[in-house]
């Protein structure tokens, strides 16, 4: 009832103006945070949920910016050696092209004259070794205690899928993560390096806290795909990051729009810019927007990310966009 309810409401109001929808038996509470009150919409609302079977009573009400109670930051930080800035990209959902976006970003801050680096820090689906064509290769360590970082397509890196046997179960992965994920970073040779790009774990769970925490991240990067759906889940990520003090850089917009190869034609699968829309309303950055583009599939899939394999394209050239931006916002 409350997806559907939520549903109804995404047609009047902006994902990030939903605060929440509560259900009392059969009346519904529909709670909007920063959004101007428009009597019209309001009532439209109403009568669209009021129709729904089960209801009988709805009440729309506004709130003004909630204050975000903030985590108290953690003391017992991960020492990174030898690097100057950290850098998250992170998405509130699975699958909306986070590694993808997060190694091609790193390839473009290294296009722009920057020493990179990309952990990936997502326990659920450690995809880097494949983007960056080393999977199943293991570290090398000369002294039996620092692991080298993997030198591949002119980022340094490293995964956390090089310790974590996916054999196991996830949750146990879940409790083991932060551990595993200092062990890796703080034991790494990782030579001088001006940013590093942290492939999160998708979602904004305990794990994610944690990680933001200890990670004392420069700035976070938020991916999103244009539907509600994922723009919803992004905002809950703009929100957790917010709650642990960590700068948000703004949101990039992936898969935004197809471009045919036989006609040129583009086209707008998932609707026109709903993560700027949403950027907008919650007063975060917009980045720029990434096309749905086989090439883009193809080349992270084979370990050869679209701005290494195709350095003209422009797809490369978007992507070096958002870096520049990047690298501004973190002052290099
Ligand atoms: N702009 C794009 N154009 C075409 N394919 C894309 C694009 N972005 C991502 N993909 C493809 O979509 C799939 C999911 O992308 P990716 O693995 O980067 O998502 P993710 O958010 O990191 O997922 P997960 O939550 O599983 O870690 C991959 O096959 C990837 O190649
Ligand atoms: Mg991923």
């Amino acid at each position: 009832m409350e997806d559907q309810i939520r549903e109804i409401a995404l047609r009047f109001f902006n994902p990030g103006n939903i605060e929440s929808i509560k259900l009392f038996g059969r009346r519904v509470i529909i709670t909007l945070q920063n959004a101007a009150e428009d009597s019209a919409r309001t009532e439209a609302l109403k009568q669209a949920v009021a129709a729904l079977e089960g209801v009988d009573k709805v009440a729309v009400v506004y709130t003004a910016v909630k204050k975000v109670e903030k985590l108290a930051p953690k003391t017992d930080k991960y020492e990174v050696c030898g690097v100057k800035k950290i850098i998250g990209v992170a998405s509130g959902k699975g699958g909306v092209g986070k590694s993808t976006t997060a190694v091609n970003l790193a390839l473009a801050l290294a296009n722009l004259g920057l020493k990179t680096a990309i952990f990936d820090a997502d326990i659920y689906g450690p995809s880097i070794p494949t983007m960056l064509g080393y999977e199943g290769v293991p570290p090398v360590s000369f002294d039996g205690k620092i692991f080298e970082a993997f030198d591949y397509r002119n980022v340094k890196s490293m995964s956390i899928g090089t310790l974590l046997d996916k054999s196991q179960p996830l949750i146990w992965r879940g409790a083991k993560a932060c551990g595993a994920i200092e062990q890796l970073l703080t034991e790494t040779n990782w030579g001088e390096v001006d940013v590093m790009v942290i492939d999160m774990p998708p979602g904004t769970g305990d794990i994610q806290i944690t990680l933001s925490q200890k990670l004392d991240l420069d700035g976070v990067v938020i991916v999103s795909t244009p539907q509600d759906i994922a723009l919803i889940d992004a905002v809950k990520g703009v929100n957790m990051f917010k709650r642990v003090d960590v700068p948000i850089l703004g949101i990039v917009e992936n898969m935004s729009y197809y471009i045919c190869e036989k006609c040129g034609h583009r086209a707008d699968i998932f609707g026109h810019e709903g993560a700027k829309k949403t950027a907008e309303e919650i007063g975060v950055d917009f980045l720029g927007e990434i096309p749905l583009h086989y090439a883009i599939r193809e080349n992270a899939d084979n370990g050869t990310p679209i701005v290494f394999a195709e350095p003209e394209s422009p797809h490369t050239k978007a992507y070096e966009d958002i870096a520049a931006k990047v690298k501004d916002k973190l002052g290099l």
